[in-house]
C-alpha cells in the first residue's frame, strides 16, 4: 500500500490534530488526494486549513459524520481508499457537561461512518485495498495507580469519563466491522498531544493564553495528575506508519514516552515563557499584563481550583508494539515541543483570539460562570 497514490477521507480534518495531519500529509505525500469532511463545530476552523486550501489535491466538505449517505457519496465519488477518522468531540470538561453530543458524534458517527465504507467497499465491492482507521485515545483504559505498569493494547477497558465512554463504544465498534464484515480497520490509542492549533481549553494551550493576560493558570484538584505528553506531529508520523504498514485488525497504543504530573508540566511551561519574554522585548508591549512583562513569573498565577469529577489520576502509554513492529520512536522531546508550541501561539494571536470568541466565549460564560 505503501507506494501507490492514496485518496483518503479525514474527518474532523479542520481540528487540532485532524489539521495537523492533513499538514503533515501534503508535505509527506504530496502526491495524495485529500477529501477533508468536517462539521467545523466550535472546535473546528477552516483557518486551520487556510494555507493549503488553494492547493490541488485538497477538497474541503463541511458536513456531519452522522449523515451517512454524504459519507457514501464521498467515499463512491471520490474513490476514496482510506479514512482516517478524527472527527470526534474531544473535551472531557464539556463531556462531564453536556455528554448527550459525544454519543451522537463518537458513537453514531462512527457507525455512520463505518457503514458507509462498508457498503461502498465491500458491498459495492468498489475498493480492494481499503484502509478504516480510527483515531482514539488512551483515556479508554481508565487510570493508573502510581505503581502500575503502562497501558498496553491488552489492558481492559475502563472508561470514567462520558468522553472516554464514548471513544470505548466507538473502538469497539470498528473493532466489530473488522471480525463480522471484514472492513480492513486499525486503530490507534494515543496519549494527550500538544502543538499548534490545539484549542484553548485544553491544558496547555489555556495555560499559554491565560499567562499572556496575566488570568490565573487553574489547576483542578492538587495539580498531581499524571499524562503522557507527546508533540502532535509525532502522533501524525505514527498514524502514517500504521497506515503504510500496520496490520489490519490491530489496535497500536502510542505514547511520548513523556509522563508528567500536571503541576511539573505547567511548571516548566511557565519558565519557558518567561525566558521568551527576557529573549524578546518586543513581548513585553504586546502583552502588557503578563507578569513576565514586569519581571515577574508566570508560574504566580497558578491558582487551585476544584477538581474534575472523576478526574483519572494517571495514564501513561507503553509504545512497544507500534516500536517494535513499526519502527516509531517519537522525534520531539517535551522541551523542544514546548518552546515550538510556546512560538507558535505567540506568533498567531490572531488566530487564538478568534477562536476563542463567539460561541467559544457564550459556552465558557454560561458553563464557567459558577467557578
Ligand atoms: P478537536 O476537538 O480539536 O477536533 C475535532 C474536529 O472534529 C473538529 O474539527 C470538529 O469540527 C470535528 N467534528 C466534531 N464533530 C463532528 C461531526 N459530527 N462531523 C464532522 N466533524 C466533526 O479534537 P482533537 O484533539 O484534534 O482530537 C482528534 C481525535 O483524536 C479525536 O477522535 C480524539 O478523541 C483523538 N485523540 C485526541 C488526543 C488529544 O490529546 N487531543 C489524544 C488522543 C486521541
Ligand atoms: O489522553 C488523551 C486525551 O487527552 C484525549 O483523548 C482528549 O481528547 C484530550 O482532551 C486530552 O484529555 P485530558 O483530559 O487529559 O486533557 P486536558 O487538556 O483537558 O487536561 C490535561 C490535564 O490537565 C488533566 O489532568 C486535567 C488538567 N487540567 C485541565 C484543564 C483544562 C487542569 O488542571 N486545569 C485545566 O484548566
Amino acid at each position: 500500500m505503501k507506494s501507490q497514490r492514496r485518496r483518503l477521507l479525514v474527518t474532523g480534518g479542520a481540528g487540532f490534530i485532524g489539521a495537523n495531519f492533513v499538514h503533515y500529509w501534503r508535505h509527506h505525500h504530496p502526491t495524495d488526494e485529500l477529501v477533508v469532511l468536517d462539521a467545523l463545530t466550535y472546535a473546528g476552523n477552516r483557518m486551520n486549513l487556510a494555507d493549503l486550501e488553494s492547493a490541488q489535491g485538497l477538497e474541503f466538505i463541511h458536513g456531519d459524520i452522522v449523515d451517512q449517505p454524504l459519507a457514501e457519496r464521498l467515499i463512491r465519488e471520490r474513490e476514496i481508499d482510506t479514512v482516517a477518522h478524527f472527527a470526534a468531540e474531544s473535551h472531557v470538561d464539556r463531556s462531564i457537561v453536556g455528554p448527550d453530543q459525544f454519543i451522537t458524534t463518537n458513537v453514531l458517527g462512527t457507525h455512520s461512518l463505518l457503514k458507509a465504507c462498508r457498503k461502498v467497499w465491500i458491498e459495492e465491492k468498489k475498493q480492494h485495498g481499503h484502509r478504516f482507521h480510527h483515531i482514539s485515545t488512551d483515556e479508554v483504559y481508565g487510570s493508573l495507580e502510581p505503581d502500575q505498569p503502562a497501558f498496553t493494547e491488552d489492558s481492559p477497558y475502563a472508561p470514567n469519563s462520558p468522553y472516554s465512554a464514548s471513544k470505548a463504544a466507538s473502538d469497539h465498534l470498528v473493532r466489530a466491522y473488522f471480525h463480522t464484515y471484514g472492513l480492513q480497520v486499525t486503530t490507534t490509542n494515543c496519549s494527550n498531544n500538544y502543538g499548534p492549533y490545539h484549542f484553548p481549553e485544553k491544558l496547555i494551550p489555556l495555560m499559554i493564553v491565560n499567562a499572556l493576560h496575566g488570568k490565573p493558570l487553574p489547576v483542578y484538584g492538587d495539580g498531581r495528575n499524571v499524562r503522557d505528553w507527546l508533540y502532535v506531529t509525532d502522533h501524525c508520523a505514527a498514524i502514517d506508519l500504521v497506515l503504510s504498514a500496520g496490520t489490519p485488525g490491530t489496535t497500536y497504543n502510542v505514547g511520548g514516552d513523556c509522563e508528567r504530573d500536571n503541576l511539573t508540566l505547567i511548571g516548566l511551561l511557565c519558565d519557558l515563557l518567561d525566558d521568551a519574554f527576557v529573549r524578546r522585548r518586543d513581548l513585553c508591549r504586546r502583552f502588557r499584563d503578563a507578569p513576565a512583562a514586569c519581571g515577574g513569573k508566570s508560574a504566580d498565577l497558578i491558582a487551585f481550583v476544584k477538581d474534575r469529577p472523576g478526574h483519572d489520576r494517571r495514564y501513561a502509554i507503553d509504545s512497544s508494539l507500534i516500536r517494535d513492529e513499526l519502527g516509531f520512536v517519537p522525534k520531539v522531546d517535551l522541551e523542544r515541543g514546548l518552546r515550538s508550541t510556546i512560538e507558535w501561539y505567540l506568533a498567531n494571536e490572531a488566530w487564538w483570539r478568534a477562536v476563542m470568541s463567539g460561541a467559544y466565549r457564550d459556552w465558557v460564560a454560561r458553563n464557567y460562570a459558577a467557578r
